[in-house]
């Protein structure tokens, strides 16, 4: 390859990167969600919010790694996000003691790290985004005392022990109930969250305290099984009481369950997951954070449930609106991406047409230019020798019309072909030795003043010398032409000569 020809490629090389590198300029980050469970609405509301943030910031990618309320899976999906090196990581703790290590050490590691909903046993992340557990279950023993005027009996369905809300919801509700004597906690259920848990726990309580005034449950969904329970217990006490926690909107969610009167109250324990990705997005862009980010809670009742219930639709509604927008501006930013890909594709080959044309060109002019240069080299000799003959006669010696290195060379050369014209052995040893110049050195010289090969050259010499005594009046036959020009044989001759002037040599001989 000639090093114009690489200078080209590599120009073109570049340009070809410089376009497809174009749109990789952008940052891309990494922010990994340890999730505890990801099967109950809740969970799909806060990867939904997380996932309506997220559209606003097209650089940066969410992967979602679910648990299913395993310690140990989390645990093994914390050290993978540690090992893929995520920007952001986001935990959700299925119990705190558990992946307390794991999540220390991600911290330690200077990932910064979003803790939601559920806490570790540690003080290692970043912030913390969550409800006060402890305020949501005082807030639910205040409710429940004022409920039952001081005086009743209730029972307790627990989250899941390990995890802090439970736990936290729990000391808050016991925390008010030391004020109230007269309110007995006579039963506390393992829900574990999970409505069937709590159902098959609650069928064997309930029948025991058919005169429960009460189910305090952590969740929603827990009061939802104690209501399903009691209303296939005709035993138990009909005027019974159900109070959740989350006050999800929407069909099947907390809210939904007050308006039905299915629960009597419920607290809202926002996701977290729309804050969990703006905070995330803030420590990436180096903004300080809070080390706890508190989100507010309420009780819905019969007294609001129905403004409740339409400032959630209304919420909902705009929520979808804005992800049909989002849906058709991510279309258009695919078609406009397209279409910029095309454009930069169409410009890259035209690009590479005009460099591989100009390419063709140089390489055809130089070739024309060697071809002209050995003609004018092969009838410069011929004419010299005339001139020298002249000369001679006239005892004076031919001019050298140029002196230039190339026109000594190529003269020199001349003279030991010519010299050597009838010995048919001539080859490009015995041309090096007379030159006394390297057999590489010879080559390169003669490639690139003649554009051709040593041997090729001299078969020119033989070829055209043979042509001028054809054509002269000399009583030379084809055979004694071919051996004096150096062919070995005058068949050799002959076809050498009519594939090189597409004529035969006694044609020319004949025209003569
Ligand atoms: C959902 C859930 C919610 C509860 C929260 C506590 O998985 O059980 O109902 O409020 O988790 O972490």
């Amino acid at each position: 390859m000639t090093s114009r020809l690489k200078l080209i490629c590599l120009i073109y090389f570049l340009f070809s990167c410089f376009i497809s590198c174009k749109d990789e300029g952008k940052t891309r980050y990494l922010i990994g969600f340890s999730q505890c469970t990801g099967g109950d609405k809740w969970r799909q509301t806060m990867h939904e919010e997380m996932r309506r943030e997220l559209s606003f910031h097209p650089d940066v990618e969410l992967l979602i790694k679910d648990a299913q309320g395993d310690n140990k899976t989390q645990k093994k999906h914390i050290q993978e996000f540690i090992a893929a090196g995520v920007d952001v990581l986001i935990v959700s703790p299925n119990e705190a003691k558990p992946v307390t290590p794991e999540v220390n050490d991600a911290f330690n590691r200077g990932i910064p790290v979003i803790i939601v909903d559920r806490r570790t046993d540690s003080k290692s992340y970043t912030t913390y985004i969550g409800a006060d557990n402890f305020e949501i279950g005082k807030a639910a023993g205040e409710y429940i005392a004022k409920l039952l005027k001081g005086k009743g009996k209730v029972i307790e369905v627990w989250g899941l022990r390990g995890s802090t809300p439970a736990q936290n919801r729990h000391a808050g509700f016991k925390n008010i109930m030391n004020k109230y004597p007269d309110i007995e906690v006579i039963a506390e259920v393992e829900g574990e969250w999970e409505i069937e848990t709590a159902k098959s726990g609650l069928l064997k309580v309930l029948k025991q305290h058919t005169d429960t005034d009460l189910v305090y449950a952590h969740n929603d969904m827990m009061a939802l099984a104690a209501y399903q329970v009691a209303e296939n217990m005709p035993s138990v006490n009909s005027n019974l009481k159900f109070i959740g926690v989350d006050a999800l909107p929407g069909p099947n969610g907390g809210i939904q369950f007050v308006a039905d009167n299915m629960v009597d109250a419920t607290f809202l324990y926002p996701t977290g997951g729309e804050e969990a990705i703006r905070t995330a997005i803030n420590i990436l862009e180096g903004k300080v954070v809070d080390k706890e980010d508190m989100l507010e809670t309420i009780v819905i009742d019969s007294s609001n449930v129905r403004v409740m219930q339409l400032q959630t639709s209304k919420i909902i509604n705009q929520q979808k609106s804005i992800q049909r927008q989002q849906a058709m501006l991510d279309e258009q930013t695919r078609l406009y991406r397209i279409q910029r890909f095309v454009l930069w594709g169409i410009l890259a080959v035209l690009v590479g047409i005009v460099f591989l044309g100009t390419y063709i060109l140089s390489r055809l002019r130089t070739k024309y230019e060697a071809e002209i240069r050995k003609k004018e080299t092969v009838e410069n000799y011929n004419y010299s020798v005339k001139e020298k003959k002249q000369y001679n006669n006239a005892a004076e010696t031919p001019k050298v019309v140029q002196e230039n290195p190339d026109n000594i060379f190529l003269k020199k050369l001349n003279d030991i072909i010519h010299e050597n014209l009838s010995d048919s052995t001539l080859n490009v040893a015995m041309i090096c030795k007379a030159l006394g110049m390297s057999r590489i050195q010879v080559y390169r010289k003669v490639k690139s003043l003649l554009d051709c090969g040593v041997n090729d050259y001299i078969k020119t010499v033989r070829l055209d010398k043979a042509k001028t005594l054809l054509s002269e009046k000399n009583n030379l036959s084809i055979s004694e032409i071919a051996y004096q020009t150096g062919f070995s044989s005058p068949a050799y001759f002959s076809t050498t000569f009519k594939a090189k002037y597409k004529i035969s040599p006694s044609e020319v001989q004949n025209k003569a």
